[in-house]
Protein backbone atom coordinates (compact mmCIF):
# COMPACT_ATOMS: atom_id res chain seq x y z
CA UNK A 1 0.00 0.00 0.00
CA UNK A 2 1.56 3.50 -0.64
CA UNK A 3 -0.15 6.26 1.74
CA UNK A 4 -0.96 9.63 0.32
CA UNK A 5 -0.51 11.92 3.33
CA UNK A 6 -2.93 15.07 3.76
CA UNK A 7 -1.17 17.70 6.54
CA UNK A 8 -3.35 19.89 8.45
CA UNK A 9 -2.40 22.60 10.87
CA UNK A 10 -5.47 21.80 13.31
CA UNK A 11 -8.57 19.67 13.06
CA UNK A 12 -11.15 17.87 14.93
CA UNK A 13 -9.97 14.54 15.03
CA UNK A 14 -7.92 13.13 12.32
CA UNK A 15 -10.10 10.47 12.73
CA UNK A 16 -13.25 12.75 11.67
CA UNK A 17 -11.72 14.03 8.48
CA UNK A 18 -10.37 10.67 7.31
CA UNK A 19 -14.05 9.38 7.80
CA UNK A 20 -15.14 12.37 5.40
CA UNK A 21 -12.68 11.59 3.06
CA UNK A 22 -13.85 7.88 3.08
CA UNK A 23 -17.62 9.38 2.88
CA UNK A 24 -16.32 11.20 -0.38
CA UNK A 25 -14.38 8.31 -2.08
CA UNK A 26 -10.95 9.12 -0.88
CA UNK A 27 -8.76 6.02 -1.81
CA UNK A 28 -7.55 3.33 0.60
CA UNK A 29 -3.95 4.92 2.09
CA UNK A 30 -5.01 7.91 2.07
CA UNK A 31 -3.23 9.35 5.72
CA UNK A 32 -4.85 12.46 7.08
CA UNK A 33 -2.26 14.05 10.30
CA UNK A 34 -2.61 16.90 11.95
CA UNK A 35 -0.44 18.81 14.71
CA UNK A 36 -2.99 19.29 16.83
CA UNK A 37 -6.83 18.45 17.20
CA UNK A 38 -9.79 20.30 18.92
CA UNK A 39 -11.96 17.06 19.44
CA UNK A 40 -9.58 14.12 19.58
CA UNK A 41 -11.03 10.88 20.88
CA UNK A 42 -10.11 7.65 22.70
CA UNK A 43 -11.27 4.52 22.77
CA UNK A 44 -14.94 3.88 25.12
CA UNK A 45 -15.59 7.81 24.13
CA UNK A 46 -13.06 9.51 26.34
CA UNK A 47 -10.91 12.68 25.02
CA UNK A 48 -7.70 12.50 23.90
CA UNK A 49 -5.64 15.82 24.62
CA UNK A 50 -3.93 16.94 21.46
CA UNK A 51 -1.69 19.75 21.86
CA UNK A 52 1.15 20.29 19.35
CA UNK A 53 4.36 18.30 19.96
CA UNK A 54 2.93 14.79 19.37
CA UNK A 55 1.33 12.74 16.69
CA UNK A 56 -2.17 12.84 15.66
CA UNK A 57 -3.17 10.65 12.62
CA UNK A 58 -5.53 8.53 10.99
CA UNK A 59 -4.95 6.27 7.79
CA UNK A 60 -7.57 4.95 5.70
CA UNK A 61 -7.99 1.38 4.61
CA UNK A 62 -10.79 -0.07 2.41
CA UNK A 63 -10.49 -3.73 3.18
CA UNK A 64 -13.88 -4.95 2.12
CA UNK A 65 -14.01 -7.54 4.70
CA UNK A 66 -16.86 -8.70 7.68
CA UNK A 67 -16.49 -6.13 10.65
CA UNK A 68 -14.56 -9.34 13.02
CA UNK A 69 -12.15 -9.02 9.85
CA UNK A 70 -11.72 -5.62 10.08
CA UNK A 71 -11.09 -5.18 14.18
CA UNK A 72 -8.31 -7.49 13.98
CA UNK A 73 -5.86 -4.18 12.13
CA UNK A 74 -6.52 -3.24 15.48
CA UNK A 75 -3.19 -5.81 16.67
CA UNK A 76 -1.60 -4.40 13.42
CA UNK A 77 -1.62 -1.26 14.18
CA UNK A 78 -0.44 -1.56 17.84
CA UNK A 79 2.42 -4.33 16.68
CA UNK A 80 3.52 -1.24 13.93
CA UNK A 81 3.55 0.92 16.45
CA UNK A 82 5.27 -0.64 18.93
CA UNK A 83 8.12 -1.84 16.50
CA UNK A 84 8.48 1.85 15.58
CA UNK A 85 9.00 3.35 18.79
CA UNK A 86 11.54 0.64 19.62
CA UNK A 87 14.07 2.01 16.99
CA UNK A 88 14.03 5.51 18.14
CA UNK A 89 14.48 4.42 22.19
CA UNK A 90 17.66 3.55 24.02
CA UNK A 91 17.64 -0.41 24.70
CA UNK A 92 17.22 -0.66 27.87
CA UNK A 93 13.34 0.46 27.66
CA UNK A 94 11.35 -1.67 27.48
CA UNK A 95 8.45 -1.56 24.81
CA UNK A 96 5.21 -3.63 25.48
CA UNK A 97 1.69 -4.33 24.10
CA UNK A 98 -1.28 -4.16 26.41
CA UNK A 99 -4.54 -5.71 25.12
CA UNK A 100 -6.14 -4.38 22.70
CA UNK A 101 -3.37 -1.85 20.92
CA UNK A 102 -2.26 0.53 23.86
CA UNK A 103 1.83 0.80 23.70
CA UNK A 104 4.05 1.04 26.79
CA UNK A 105 7.20 2.05 27.49
CA UNK A 106 8.83 0.72 30.67
CA UNK A 107 5.42 0.58 32.19
CA UNK A 108 3.73 4.07 31.10
CA UNK A 109 1.36 4.50 28.03
CA UNK A 110 3.19 6.43 25.06
CA UNK A 111 0.35 5.87 22.36
CA UNK A 112 -3.30 4.66 21.74
CA UNK A 113 -5.02 3.57 18.88
CA UNK A 114 -8.87 4.02 18.06
CA UNK A 115 -10.62 2.28 15.03
CA UNK A 116 -13.25 3.37 13.17
CA UNK A 117 -15.46 2.07 10.27
CA UNK A 118 -17.98 1.97 8.23
CA UNK A 119 -21.33 -0.68 7.22
CA UNK A 120 -22.58 -1.54 3.94
CA UNK A 121 -25.62 -3.46 3.66
CA UNK A 122 -24.25 -6.81 2.95
CA UNK A 123 -22.35 -6.17 6.50
CA UNK A 124 -18.84 -5.64 4.70
CA UNK A 125 -16.60 -2.86 5.61
CA UNK A 126 -16.32 -0.26 2.85
CA UNK A 127 -14.19 2.06 5.06
CA UNK A 128 -12.17 1.87 8.26
CA UNK A 129 -10.14 4.27 9.67
CA UNK A 130 -6.82 3.21 12.07
CA UNK A 131 -6.36 6.85 13.97
CA UNK A 132 -2.71 6.84 15.83
CA UNK A 133 -1.64 9.12 19.15
CA UNK A 134 1.06 8.95 19.84
CA UNK A 135 3.14 10.56 22.92
CA UNK A 136 6.34 12.67 21.56
CA UNK A 137 7.18 15.13 22.82
CA UNK A 138 4.92 15.28 25.97
CA UNK A 139 1.82 13.29 28.08
CA UNK A 140 -1.39 14.23 29.88
CA UNK A 141 -1.59 13.64 33.57
CA UNK A 142 -4.06 12.61 35.93
CA UNK A 143 -5.18 9.74 34.15
CA UNK A 144 -6.35 6.07 34.16
CA UNK A 145 -3.06 4.59 32.96
CA UNK A 146 0.43 5.92 33.61
CA UNK A 147 1.70 7.70 30.68
CA UNK A 148 4.72 9.00 29.54
CA UNK A 149 6.53 10.59 26.10
CA UNK A 150 8.89 9.20 23.41
CA UNK A 151 11.32 12.05 24.44
CA UNK A 152 10.87 11.75 28.16
CA UNK A 153 11.91 7.67 27.48
CA UNK A 154 15.16 9.03 25.26
CA UNK A 155 14.37 9.67 21.99
CA UNK A 156 16.29 12.23 20.53
CA UNK A 157 15.64 14.80 18.21
CA UNK A 158 13.95 18.79 18.86
CA UNK A 159 10.94 20.31 17.05
CA UNK A 160 9.27 19.01 14.01
CA UNK A 161 11.64 16.72 12.91
CA UNK A 162 10.84 14.67 15.98
CA UNK A 163 6.98 14.37 15.30
CA UNK A 164 7.39 13.82 11.85
CA UNK A 165 10.35 11.26 12.20
CA UNK A 166 8.02 9.16 14.47
CA UNK A 167 4.97 9.34 12.06
CA UNK A 168 7.26 8.26 9.21
CA UNK A 169 8.42 5.41 11.27
CA UNK A 170 5.10 4.71 12.15
CA UNK A 171 3.63 4.40 8.09
CA UNK A 172 6.72 2.97 7.07
CA UNK A 173 5.75 -0.09 9.86
CA UNK A 174 2.05 0.11 9.37
CA UNK A 175 3.13 -0.78 5.53
CA UNK A 176 4.93 -3.93 6.36
CA UNK A 177 2.32 -5.25 9.12
CA UNK A 178 -0.61 -4.51 7.14
CA UNK A 179 1.01 -6.07 4.41
CA UNK A 180 1.97 -9.73 6.45
CA UNK A 181 -1.65 -9.42 7.50
CA UNK A 182 -3.11 -9.29 3.79
CA UNK A 183 -0.91 -12.09 2.88
CA UNK A 184 -0.54 -13.96 6.00
CA UNK A 185 -4.28 -13.85 7.94
CA UNK A 186 -3.69 -13.03 11.63
CA UNK A 187 -1.69 -15.61 13.10
CA UNK A 188 2.16 -13.92 12.34
CA UNK A 189 0.26 -10.94 13.39
CA UNK A 190 -1.04 -12.66 16.56
CA UNK A 191 2.43 -14.23 17.58
CA UNK A 192 4.11 -10.81 17.04
CA UNK A 193 1.52 -9.08 19.63
CA UNK A 194 2.41 -12.04 22.24
CA UNK A 195 5.66 -11.67 21.40
CA UNK A 196 5.58 -7.80 22.71
CA UNK A 197 2.62 -8.46 25.06
CA UNK A 198 2.71 -7.04 28.67
CA UNK A 199 1.55 -8.75 31.43
CA UNK A 200 1.32 -12.53 30.05
CA UNK A 201 0.47 -14.99 32.29
CA UNK A 202 0.36 -12.29 35.50
CA UNK A 203 -2.94 -11.39 37.30
CA UNK A 204 -5.05 -8.62 35.17
CA UNK A 205 -8.26 -6.67 35.74
CA UNK A 206 -10.44 -5.90 32.38
CA UNK A 207 -13.09 -3.36 32.73
CA UNK A 208 -16.07 -4.40 30.56
CA UNK A 209 -19.21 -2.16 30.66
CA UNK A 210 -20.82 -2.45 33.96
CA UNK A 211 -18.45 -4.34 35.69
CA UNK A 212 -14.81 -5.49 36.44
CA UNK A 213 -13.72 -8.74 36.01
CA UNK A 214 -10.44 -10.48 37.29
CA UNK A 215 -7.82 -13.73 35.96
CA UNK A 216 -5.02 -14.11 34.63
CA UNK A 217 -4.02 -13.01 31.39
CA UNK A 218 -3.76 -16.04 28.75
CA UNK A 219 -3.07 -14.20 26.23
CA UNK A 220 -5.22 -13.78 22.41
CA UNK A 221 -7.39 -16.58 20.85
CA UNK A 222 -6.89 -17.31 16.90
CA UNK A 223 -9.28 -14.30 16.24
CA UNK A 224 -7.00 -11.61 18.30
CA UNK A 225 -10.21 -11.93 21.56
CA UNK A 226 -8.21 -12.10 25.24
CA UNK A 227 -8.57 -15.14 27.18
CA UNK A 228 -8.96 -14.80 30.82
CA UNK A 229 -8.21 -17.49 32.43
CA UNK A 230 -9.93 -17.76 36.41
CA UNK A 231 -8.63 -17.43 39.33
CA UNK A 232 -10.40 -20.94 40.41
CA UNK A 233 -13.16 -22.91 38.92
CA UNK A 234 -14.39 -20.83 36.62
CA UNK A 235 -14.31 -21.38 32.64
CA UNK A 236 -11.53 -19.16 30.69
CA UNK A 237 -13.36 -16.33 29.64
CA UNK A 238 -12.75 -15.15 26.07
CA UNK A 239 -13.38 -11.12 26.38
CA UNK A 240 -13.72 -9.28 22.96
CA UNK A 241 -13.53 -5.46 24.40
CA UNK A 242 -12.40 -3.94 27.48
CA UNK A 243 -10.07 -1.94 29.52
CA UNK A 244 -6.77 -3.90 30.81
CA UNK A 245 -5.71 -2.92 34.44
CA UNK A 246 -2.32 -4.40 36.11
CA UNK A 247 -1.89 -4.68 39.64
CA UNK A 248 -1.07 -1.37 40.95
CA UNK A 249 -2.85 1.04 38.14
CA UNK A 250 -5.88 2.62 39.46
CA UNK A 251 -8.90 1.94 38.15
CA UNK A 252 -10.44 5.39 38.06
CA UNK A 253 -13.31 4.42 36.27
CA UNK A 254 -15.81 5.91 38.99
CA UNK A 255 -14.25 9.57 37.73
CA UNK A 256 -15.52 11.33 34.66
CA UNK A 257 -14.26 10.29 31.71
CA UNK A 258 -11.91 13.30 30.38
CA UNK A 259 -8.41 12.51 29.57
CA UNK A 260 -6.54 10.53 27.86
CA UNK A 261 -6.61 6.38 29.19
C1 LIG B 1 -7.02 5.33 23.02
O1 LIG B 1 -8.01 5.58 23.72
O2 LIG B 1 -6.03 4.80 23.52
C2 LIG B 1 -7.03 5.63 21.57
C3 LIG B 1 -6.52 7.01 21.29
C4 LIG B 1 -6.51 7.34 19.81
C5 LIG B 1 -6.11 8.79 19.56
C6 LIG B 1 -5.91 9.05 18.10
S1 LIG B 1 -5.14 10.61 17.82
C7 LIG B 1 -5.46 10.46 16.11
C8 LIG B 1 -6.86 9.90 15.98
N1 LIG B 1 -7.84 10.97 16.05
C9 LIG B 1 -8.60 10.87 17.13
O3 LIG B 1 -9.52 11.67 17.44
N2 LIG B 1 -8.25 9.81 17.85
C10 LIG B 1 -7.16 9.08 17.23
Amino acid sequence: MSFVLMGYESLDSTNDEARRRAEAGAEAGTVVWARRQDAGRGRRGRRWVSEDGNVYCSVLLRPACRPAIGAQLSLVAAVAVADAVTGGLPPAREVRLKWPNDVLVDGRKVAGILLESGADADGRVPWLVVGVGINVLHCPEGTDFPTTSLVAEGLRGEGEGVVKGVLNGFLEQFGRWHRIWRDGGLEPVRTAWLERAAGLGEAISVRLQGETVSGRFGGLDGDGTLLLLPVEGEDVRRIAAGDVFFPGMVDASAAVPSRHP
